[in-house]
C-alpha cells in the first residue's frame, strides 16, 4: 500500500512545504500556499522507468555523437524559431495569452505536415477540433485526434498508434493517476511533465505542450516547468489585430535570437515573409506625427511605423499614454526633450502607438520615437523618404545601435532615401550603399536636419 500525504505547494514557484506559509521562502510571494494531496508511487507502479538500464560514466570525446536527425516543418517560421527543424525526442513548451492562437498554430503543423501525429486534447471536443481543422482547410489521413485528461491512457494511446508527433493541449489539464492533486495543480504539472520528459527521451517522440499563461504574462505553474523542458516559445501579439509574434524564450538546440511572424486570418495562421512592408502604411499625404524606426526583433531586421499624437492638456495633469513602447521610457524621452532642446512639452499630452499591435523592446526605436512626438507636438510632416535608428542617452546624445548595417540595409532594400543613425557608430565608412546616411551626434542636429 502506499501512503497518502499531502504538502503545501507555492502556487507561484512550486517551492513544497510541509506547513500552510504566509509569505513563500522561495520567491517571496504572499498567499500562495495550497494543500495539495500527493502520494509517493510505491515500489512496483514505477510508470516507464530507467532503473534496467545500465548508465556508467565516460569520457566526452568517447561519446558517439548520434547526427541528430532534426525534421523539417513546412510551417517555415516555425521551423526556424525551433532552431532549424525538431529534434527528435525534445520537449516543447508552447506558451500564450487565451485566444493569442496557440492550439491553431499546433493543429495547423499536425494537419498540414505530412507527419503522423497525435492531437491531444483535454480542452475541446473532438467536434470542436475537427470544425477548427476545417476552418484551416486541407487534412490530412496522418493526424489523429485523441480527447483524453489522463496521462497513463495518453501513453497506451501513443503506445499503439506509434506518431511521429504528439501535441499536448494543454499541460495544466492533464493528470496522472500516481498523484491525488487535482489537475492543473503544481505537482501535477510537474509530474505529468517529468513523465512525458522520460516518455520522449525513450520513444524520441518530440512533444509539444501547450501551457496556459497567468495574469502577469508569465507561464502558468512552476518555473521548474521551464527547467524540465528543452524549448520554451512564447505566442503573443495583440489580439485584435492580425499579427501574431512567436518568439523563443530558451532553446536548448539553437539560438534564442530567432522570432517567427505571423497573420491571423479566417483561414488559420499565415507565416510573414516581408515583415517591414506590412506594418508600414503606406499613405499619399504627408502626416505629421509619423516617423519610421528601423529596429531588429531577434535577428531580423524589421522596420516598424511609430505614431505620436501631442495636444494640449484638458485636464491639469497631462496624459502620457502608450501602446507598443515602454511608458517609462516614453517619459524619460519627453524630460530629455524638454530639457535639451527646450521644448515645453510639460503641459501637453502625449499619445505614442507602434503600428500594427507589436511591442518593441529595441531601443534603438528612441530616435524614431522623439521625432514622431516633436512632428506632431509643432504639426510638420517628416518627409516619407527618412528612416531612424538610434538611441537616446539622458544628455540628449545620440547612442551607437547594434546591427547598424543590417538596419541600414533593410531601409534601403524598402526604398528609404536616408537614414539618420550616431555618429558613433562602428564600421560605417566601409558601407557603399545608395541610401544616404546622415550621421549625428546629439537631438538637436537630427531635429534641425528632419525639419529644416
Ligand atoms: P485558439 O487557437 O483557440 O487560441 P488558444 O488556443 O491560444 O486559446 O485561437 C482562437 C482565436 O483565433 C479565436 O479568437 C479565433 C481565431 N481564429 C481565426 O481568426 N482564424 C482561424 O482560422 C482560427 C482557427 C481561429
Ligand atoms: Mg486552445
Amino acid at each position: 500500500m502506499s501512503k497518502i500525504k499531502s504538502a503545501f505547494f507555492c502556487q507561484g514557484c512550486g517551492y513544497e512545504a510541509a506547513k500552510w506559509l504566509g509569505k513563500c521562502p522561495s520567491c517571496g510571494e504572499w498567499n500562495t500556499f495550497v494543500e495539495e494531496m500527493i502520494e509517493k508511487p510505491s515500489k512496483n507502479v514505477v510508470a516507464f522507468s530507467n532503473e534496467t538500464k545500465h548508465s556508467k560514466p565516460q569520457l566526452i570525446q568517447e561519446v558517439v555523437k548520434q547526427e541528430e536527425e532534426r525534421r523539417t516543418l513546412k510551417d517555415s517560421e516555425l521551423h526556424r524559431v525551433l532552431g532549424g527543424g525538431l529534434v527528435p525526442g525534445s520537449i516543447i513548451l508552447l506558451g500564450g495569452d487565451p485566444g493569442i492562437g496557440k492550439s491553431t498554430l499546433l493543429l495547423q503543423l499536425a494537419i498540414s505536415d505530412s507527419i503522423k501525429t497525435l492531437y491531444v486534447s483535454g480542452e475541446e471536443s473532438d467536434r470542436q477540433i475537427k470544425m477548427r481543422a476545417d476552418r484551416i482547410g486541407r487534412v490530412n489521413d496522418t493526424c489523429f485526434l485523441l480527447t483524453e485528461t489522463n496521462l497513463q491512457n495518453i501513453v497506451l494511446h501513443a503506445n499503439e498508434i506509434q506518431p511521429e508527433i504528439i501535441i499536448i493541449d494543454s499541460i495544466q489539464t492533464l493528470f496522472s493517476s500516481h498523484i491525488e492533486s487535482s489537475p492543473g495543480s503544481i505537482s501535477q504539472v510537474r509530474e505529468c511533465t517529468a513523465q512525458l520528459l522520460r516518455y520522449a527521451k525513450q520513444t524520441n517522440i518530440p512533444i509539444f505542450l501547450i501551457g496556459h499563461i497567468t495574469k502577469d504574462g508569465t507561464l502558468a505553474g512552476p518555473k521548474v516547468l521551464e527547467h524540465m523542458v528543452d524549448v520554451v516559445l512564447q505566442f503573443e501579439g495583440d489580439r485584435n489585430h492580425i499579427y501574431r509574434l512567436l518568439r523563443t524564450i530558451k532553446n536548448r538546440f539553437g539560438s534564442t535570437n530567432e522570432l517567427g511572424i505571423y497573420e491571423m486570418h479566417g483561414a488559420g495562421l499565415r507565416g510573414v515573409e516581408n515583415p517591414s512592408e506590412i506594418l508600414i502604411t503606406n499613405t499619399d499625404k504627408d502626416l505629421s506625427g509619423i516617423a519610421i524606426a528601423s529596429t531588429i526583433e531577434g535577428m531580423r531586421p524589421l522596420l516598424v511605423e511609430v505614431q505620436a499624437l501631442v495636444s494640449s492638456a484638458a485636464y491639469g495633469t497631462p496624459q502620457r499614454s502608450s501602446t507598443g513602447f515602454d511608458a517609462k521610457r516614453l517619459n524619460m524621452l519627453l524630460a530629455v526633450l524638454e530639457k535639451r532642446c527646450g521644448f515645453k512639452l510639460g503641459s501637453k499630452d502625449v499619445f505614442l502607438n507602434i503600428a500594427g499591435g507589436i511591442k518593441v523592446d529595441d531601443p534603438a526605436i528612441d530616435l524614431a520615437v522623439a521625432i514622431s512626438v516633436l512632428s506632431s507636438n509643432a504639426d510638420l510632416a517628416i518627409p516619407k523618404t527618412i528612416a531612424f535608428a538610434g538611441e537616446i542617452g539622458l544628455s540628449g546624445e545620440i547612442r551607437p545601435v547594434n546591427r547598424i548595417e543590417q538596419r541600414i540595409s533593410e531601409a534601403e532594400k524598402l526604398g528609404y532615401k536616408q537614414i539618420v543613425v550616431s555618429k558613433y557608430s562602428k564600421g560605417l565608412e566601409l558601407k557603399k550603399s545608395e541610401i544616404e546616411v546622415f550621421s549625428c551626434g546629439k537631438i538637436e542636429e537630427v531635429v534641425k536636419f528632419v525639419f529644416a
